[in-house]
């Protein structure tokens, strides 16, 4: 995922998706559960113009289960319909062929009347890097399927894998550049892990996600690192991504350096190692051992 948005990438970006988005009829978006919105790319709904759409929350093991459906009924209320899914485990993902149906059953309908048959409906998955497009790739069609285009004769170009007698599926997944130029979603998706750390400073992210926790799920760092908070005098407001270090009076900071002390992330001379207890914070955040937390809210 060394990705990094230069107008080029994008552009190039762009130009494959239009490119991929005039074969298919439907398009399968992957989003982080964790950040439903912030994950999406800004001009999908224009490039998607006209397909049918499913958006499937992906890496659901991570997110706030209660959030997720929040999230689901948000998008449906949209029109689009929904997936929740953890791809690594597989769980969640069987749901996905009889939606794809549902999605398609009016493209079905109307090659059937127009006397359009064994003419399959094509799919194809999109999402920003790292979102698990792969991963879910291989556990919704697994290895074995066999790819229509990958017989001895048949010339190079798109692939596609059988998934039934109506639905294809394109086998690259488009990728799909984020919106970071807000500064809150840019903090989400590199908390998340979507943008490169190089680009955020891992303090200032430690920072943040204190904040957030602090006032969305103050539970799991008092379970986590073992320390009680106390609610009245630690009241955190993280609407406001632009307030950083020092801006609450430094509480977001002194938690941190409890989390060092905790932890063991010391410096020589025995001072806290905020540098090391950020990168903890938020590699623990990353692999799930705060517990389902979810980023943003509908
Ligand atoms: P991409 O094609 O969209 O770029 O993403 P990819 O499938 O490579 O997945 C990126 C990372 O996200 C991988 O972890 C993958 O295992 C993980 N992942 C994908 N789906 C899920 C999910 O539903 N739940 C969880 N918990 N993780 C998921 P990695 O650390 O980069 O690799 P590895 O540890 O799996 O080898």
């Amino acid at each position: 995922m060394d990705y990094q948005w230069y107008p080029g990438h994008m552009t190039k970006a762009r130009r494959m998706m239009q490119e991929n988005i005039a074969l298919i009829d439907l398009l399968i978006e992957l989003t982080d559960a964790r950040a439903p919105q912030s994950g999406r790319n800004p001009d999908i709904d224009s490039l998607a113009n006209g397909k049918s759409r499913i958006i499937v929350l992906n890496k659901a093991d991570l997110a706030d289960s209660e959030a997720t459906d929040q999230w689901r009924s948000h998008f449906e209320n949209e029109g689009i319909l929904t997936a929740a899914v953890d791809s690594r485990k597989g769980s969640g993902v069987r749901q996905l062929k009889p939606l794809i149906d549902k999605a398609c059953q009016e493209k079905i309908e109307r090659n059937r009347r127009r006397g359009i048959v064994n003419r399959p409906v094509r799919a194809m998955i999109a999402g920003i890097p790292n979102v698990g497009k792969s991963t879910f790739i291989n556990s919704f069609a697994g290895k074995a399927v066999a790819k229509t285009g990958d017989k001895p004769g048949v010339t190079k170009g798109k692939q596609w894998i059988r998934l039934n007698k109506n639905v294809e599926l394109l086998d690259t997944p488009g990728i799909l550049w984020p919106k970071f130029d807000d500064q809150i979603i840019g903090m989400r998706l590199a908390i998340l892990g979507s943008i490169r750390d190089e680009i955020t400073d891992e303090g200032e992210l430690a920072v943040w996600l204190i904040r957030y926790l602090m006032k969305e799920y103050p539970a799991a760092l008092e379970e986590r690192y073992g320390f009680e908070l106390d609610p009245a005098n630690e009241v955190y407001d993280t609407g406001d991504a632009a307030a950083m270090p020092g801006e609450d009076g430094g509480r977001a900071l002194d938690i941190l350096e409890k989390i060092a002390v905790r932890r063991g992330c010391l410096k020589a001379g025995g001072q806290a190692d905020l540098a090391k207890a950020s990168k903890l914070l938020i590699d623990d955040y990353r692999s799930g051992r705060l517990g389902r937390i979810t980023l943003e809210k509908p």
